[in-house]
């Protein structure tokens, strides 16, 4: 029968491969990690508790593995939590907490939370969830998603959702809405729909620029599209840490009870609710997210920040086509964004903060369709894996090698090359000896470079010199050292 795959999660310290699929509601199964073709666990028999994923091929569905302590027995337990867009026939949880183990009465795949709004409230289907990526970092699990404002409007927004690990309630669940838009005088653009997202720390250069007072915070790189016509699209960077400043600044406003004159909370609301109902009208004490940064059952919850307390950021990049994929890498500080398109093409872009540029495409098969949101690097970080459709490719970051001569080497403009000039090849600066020597080896997006005017003795020759800047080099073989000007290089 026709399945497709809507989940595949790494459960290392177990050695399993987590797989759900469409077929049989959207039931999993653990095979092995290193042949995925030997099941571990697999059971049809369970019924709806065990329904993960979604019979609908549109619906979206992400996951991250993490733990649960289980208050009686003290046991901690393997799960994975799940965000899940809403299928006709699926249930309508939207977040859930799946066991990874059997525990007591409970079965491998049923849910450990039970928190109705963001699991049984009939409005929750309204929103229209796309769910596009999940992580977690420093105690905290992220959901990243796009959905409707309400139930009466279809345009899509963005949202950054955060809950504690380990949270038996999901009390700590609260959105942030993230604004990826740019306005010049004519207009404004908005690219409203996230697409995909990758997390990282940026290179030095880039970090200096967007998180200067924090160089080791993690950043989200997220591709966003505007949906009014599909084709334009972004990539927008969200330090990590500017999220949860603002998360914690529009919880807090909410405890300490800052209302508007209509009484409606100041920074927030309560989603997936009907009525309105009157929630941050307590004033309590202002250290009350320090003390309770994971909520409490007498603390409102759900909540979601209103568009004006969005994280707006302008985008580093912009594209007249459909972005659909992230990943980024870093180069020697330098940091280098590779993103999927519709068209099946990945575009590796140097992100530069002063002048980001565009400087190669890899190009794809538009047969299998668009890049999908999957994109990411092998362990060695010097492979990348395209997935579209019904394909899986693997290129190299870079392809400094194939490039003979100086000149077209400087030419690629990319970030992963130079001319490794004692050598004469094109390289990475880690595969030229000698490469930290002053002008040693010539990074590619400088564009410049060097020729030898003259040898001693004359009758030997470097073939591989071209002249852009001119120097006065002087080699004297039985030495074995070259001179310039002020400074030499031993050989
Ligand atoms: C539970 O186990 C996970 C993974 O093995 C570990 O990271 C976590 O710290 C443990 N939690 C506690 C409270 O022991
Ligand atoms: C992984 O977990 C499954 C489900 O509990 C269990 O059947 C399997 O033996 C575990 N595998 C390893 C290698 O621990
Ligand atoms: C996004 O932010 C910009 C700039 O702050 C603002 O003009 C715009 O209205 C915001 N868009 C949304 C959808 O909130």
């Amino acid at each position: 029968m026709y399945n497709i795959n809507k989940l595949l999660l790494v459960n290392s310290a177990n050695g399993t491969l987590i797989v759900c699929g469409s077929l049989f509601r959207g039931i999993c199964s653990l095979v092995n990690l290193n042949s995925v073709d030997k099941p571990v666990y697999y059971s049809d028999t369970k019924g709806e508790k065990t329904y993960v994923a979604s019979t609908e091929e549109s619906v979206t569905v992400v996951g991250v593995i993490s733990y649960f302590i289980d208050a009686h027995t003290n046991a901690n337990l393997s799960v994975f939590l799940v965000g899940k867009g809403y299928g006709s026939s699926d249930s309508s949880k939207l977040i859930s907490t799946r066991l990874l183990q059997e525990h007591g009465e409970m079965d491998v795949f049923e849910n450990m939370v039970e928190a109705s709004t963001v699991q049984a409230s009939p409005f929750v289907q309204r929103y229209l969830h796309d769910f596009r990526h999940a992580f977690k970092d420093n105690g905290y699990i992220y959901f990243l998603f796009s959905r409707t404002p309400g139930t009466s409007d279809s345009r899509k927004i963005t949202f950054i959702a955060r809950l504690c690990e380990n949270d038996h309630h999901y009390y700590s669940y609260t959105e942030l809405q993230l604004n990826c838009s740019v306005s010049t005088e004519q207009q404004e653009n908005t690219y409203n729909k996230v697409q995909a997202a990758y997390l990282a720390k940026p290179g030095e250069i880039l970090a200096r620029k967007i998180i200067p007072s924090n160089p080791n915070d993690k950043v989200l790189f997220a591709v966003f599209s505007a949906d009014e016509d599909g084709g334009r699209s972004a990539l927008c960077m969200y330090p990590l840490s500017s999220i949860n400043t603002r998360l914690e600044e529009v919880i807090e406003s909410c405890y300490i009870g800052e209302v508007l004159e209509d009484e409606k909370p100041k920074t927030v609301y309560s989603p997936y609710i009907s009525k309105t109902e009157a929630i941050c009208r307590t004033k309590r004490d202002k250290n009350m997210v320090k003390g309770y940064k994971c909520g409490a059952e007498i603390l409102p919850s759900p909540l979601a920040s209103k568009p004006e307390y969005a994280l707006a950021v302008k985008p580093i990049f912009t594209q007249n086509d459909m972005l659909t994929a992230v990943a980024v890498a870093v180069e020697n500080e330098h940091t280098v964004a590779f993103l999927g398109t519709s068209g099946a093409d990945v575009l590796k872009v140097h992100l530069d903060p002063s002048q980001p540029e565009f400087y190669h495409r890899i190009p794809g098969e538009r047969e299998y369709g668009g890049v999908n949101k999957n994109l990411f690097f092998n362990s060695a970080l010097d492979h990348l894996y395209i997935t579209t459709g019904s394909k899986l490719t693997k290129v190299p970051v870079q392809a400094c090698e194939q490039k003979t001569d100086c000149q077209s080497c400087v030419s690629q403009r990319d970030p992963f090359c130079g001319w490794c000039v004692l050598e004469g090849r094109c390289t990475r600066k880690k595969d030229c000896r000698k490469g930290e020597g002053e002008n040693a080896w010539l990074w590619s997006p400088k564009q410049t470079c060097v020729t030898i005017q003259s040898f001693e003795p004359p009758n030997i020759s470097w073939k591989k010199t071209y002249n852009s800047q001119v120097l006065n080099w002087k080699k004297t073989y039985n030495s074995q050292v070259l001179k310039h000007n002020s400074y030499t290089h031993t050989l």
